[in-house]
């Protein structure tokens, strides 16, 4: 049966035979566990060889890139290059407002900074590391065949024609569950194996509509106490993927004896064994009414906050 000590043996033994002895590696960490894992495969594998970029798009949670810093750098003591890039991608988005188009935009900047990086790095690799999961390759089969496209993910598919690399992709058999097995033996912080998944074009598909990095701080602040609050709940291992939204209308309030037309936040926590299937998380009360008076007392601008109870299908894990 499966084992990760024997899957991590094996991986390492075949990145070895495919990479060979020479040549250099990059890596995009997305700070998730899946590229951090795979990451992590491909050091054992080819050591100081690797390469690790991770570009700050702007659109990332609070303390993400902090994060991503101490786990890499400090404790297992990877190459690490960390990009600015937010402008470049916020500029992207401007006036952007299809799902679709936002991930294309978001999709084609990380591309020309992630290339642009390793050039500058002086890194001559060769080779590309990729967290690919089973099924994401499932995903993108099934709804990404010529029939119909529910949503493009862009670390899926193979590479464009200008990413000059051959791919790693060490996880490829895997699902979530056995990733965080092999996660947990090569020794990443149990903080970082448990984190919810967070899809590479991160805050920009959670800002419904139109993009601003106004309402990206609006979000990221009630993101931040929604997720502290189920941790100190004890929930947050439940819970396949928790995450707020921040929705393109305003709602009426009253503050005192004003009245105020502000933001609408949506909470979204689903229970998932792969994404592909999701139900909704029946969240208790008393939690979901302290988020809901912290949100609304702490987040400026936000006036609602409400509950999303639709499960995957028919709705998606995401809103957009
Ligand atoms: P949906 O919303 O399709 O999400 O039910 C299923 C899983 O995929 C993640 N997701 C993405 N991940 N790029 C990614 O890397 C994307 O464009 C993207 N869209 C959705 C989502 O967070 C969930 O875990």
């Amino acid at each position: 049966s499966w084992t990760a000590g024997a899957f991590i043996d094996e991986s390492v033994a075949r990145i070895r035979a495919q990479v060979g002895d020479e040549a250099a590696v990059i890596c995009g960490l997305s700070g998730g566990v899946d590229s951090s894992v795979a990451a992590t495969l491909v050091h054992r594998a080819v050591g100081d060889r690797l390469t690790c970029i991770f570009v700050d798009n702007g659109l990332l949670r609070k303390g993400e890139r902090e994060g991503v810093e101490r786990t890499f750098r400090k404790h297992m003591g990877i190459r690490l290059v960390v990009v600015d890039a937010a402008d470049r991608f916020l500029d992207a988005l401007e006036g952007v407002e299809d799902p679709e188009q936002k991930r294309k935009a978001i999709g084609g900047v990380f591309i020309d900074v992630f290339n642009q990086t390793a050039i500058d790095e002086g890194t001559g690799a060769t080779f590309l590391v990729q967290g690919t999961l089973y099924p994401d390759v499932i995903e993108s089969v099934s709804a990404g065949g010529p029939s119909v496209t529910i949503k493009t993910h862009h670390n899926v598919g193979g590479l464009p024609d200008d990413m000059p690399f051959d791919l790693v992709e060490p996880l490829r058999e895997l699902f979530k569950d056995e990733v965080r097995q092999v996660g947990r033996e090569l020794g990443l912080p149990e903080e970082f194996i448990g984190r919810h998944p967070f899809p590479g074009p991160g805050l920009g598909i959670r800002v419904l509509g139109e993009v601003h990095r106004e309402r990206l701080d609006t979000l990221r602040e009630a993101d931040a106490i929604y997720l502290e609050e189920i941790r100190e709940a004890g929930l947050y291992d439940e819970i396949w993927q928790a995450f707020a939204v921040l929705l393109p209308v305003r709602s009426v309030g009253v503050m005192g004896d004003a009245r105020t037309y502000d933001h609408v936040v949506a909470l979204r926590a689903v229970t998932s064994r792969d994404g592909m299937t999701a139900d909704w998380y029946p969240m208790p009360h008393e939690v979901l009414s302290r988020i809901s008076t912290r949100i609304i007392n702490e987040v400026d601008g936000v006036n609602r906050v409400a509950y999303d109870i639709s499960s995957k299908p028919p709705a998606t894990i995401e809103w957009e």
